[in-house]
């Protein structure tokens, strides 16, 4: 028997940092949609009945990925195997698309798909909050792709809240081919000074939150280089966003038409950039 499942990309649209914790993480307070219905930008992980556990990885995406014990996928596959008390051997593929180092929450939903398929695989049985737990164990991120849809995210993000979905505006991604490590960009809020910490104001019912990532100053001190695609988005009446710690941006267009011949514009006049319309 072969199951699929899709891993597909976040957005965080509003991403405070309120401080350093004693552990070294950040305490965060994050609004976050996972953008379903992008195929080009979406991993799928399927797995096949096997004697026992491997994983490959195909895909344009993968280069420079490794199959071994650090991939997310395998990490979550044995906390599974934790769980159960027993081998799960199965054939894992991973097929990537979401590009590495982006800020897209690539590897951690492929951890979460892991997990939802591990557990209807093998009709483990394990709660929503047990997957949850073990999503929180794998990655800040992970747990906000199980949950899908628009979520609150809070402590290092992990703990997260079910948002109603809030409409996303017209968005172009573009990714300019450079890799940025999260790691690198959160020690560097050091270097930069901390952003003011401010909590997520009480938004009128239905008002979207704003449009703001407080890693921007650290990620573009790690990567200079990023504030060339912020340049070219304002340059064309969008209104940039960094994706978490880079380095994809978002540029938000008041129409999906404006949106449309930014991208144009930028295939032009980069055509090195990968883009993508939400
Ligand atoms: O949780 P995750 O493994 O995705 O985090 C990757 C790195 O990002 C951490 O090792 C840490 O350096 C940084 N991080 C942080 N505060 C957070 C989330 C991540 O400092 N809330």
């Amino acid at each position: 028997m072969s199951i699929c499942v899709s891993c597909p990309p976040k957005l965080n649209r509003f991403l405070a940092v309120l401080g350093r914790r004693a552990d070294g993480f950040h305490e965060l307070e994050l609004v976050t949609t996972v953008l379903e219905g992008l195929p080009e930008l979406t991993d799928t992980l399927t797995a096949e009945s096997a004697s026992e556990l491997s994983l490959t990885l195909g895909g344009p995406t993968s280069e420079g990925l490794l199959a071994d014990a650090s991939n997310l996928v395998l990490k979550a596959w044995h906390l599974l195997e934790e769980a159960a008390g027993l081998p799960l051997p199965v054939t894992l593929h991973l097929e990537k698309r979401i590009p590495h180092g982006a800020g897209l929450g690539g590897g951690s939903s492929d951890a979460a798909g892991a997990l939802r398929l591990g557990n209807q695989l093998f009709g483990l049985g394990l709660s929503d909050d047990a997957l949850l737990r073990k999503a929180g164990r794998l990655g800040s991120d992970v747990p906000l792709f199980l949950l899908g849809g628009t979520s609150l995210g809070l402590g290092r993000g992990e703990r997260v809240f079910p948002l109603r979905p809030i409409p996303l505006e017209p968005i172009l991604l573009v990714h300019p081919g450079l890799y940025v490590g999260t790691p690198s960009v959160y020690r560097s809020l050091q270097s930069v000074g901390y952003p003011f910490p401010e909590a997520l104001a009480s938004q009128p019912a239905g008002a979207p939150p704003p449009w703001r990532n407080d890693l921007t100053g650290a990620a573009l001190w790690v990567c200079p280089l990023l504030a060339e695609v912020r340049d070219a988005l304002r340059d064309t009446g969008g209104d940039p966003l960094l994706c978490g710690s880079g380095s994809c941006w978002a540029g938000r267009f008041a129409t999906p038409a404006e949106r449309d011949e930014a991208a144009a514009t930028l295939r032009g006049s980069h055509p090195e950039w990968r883009l993508w319309a939400v």
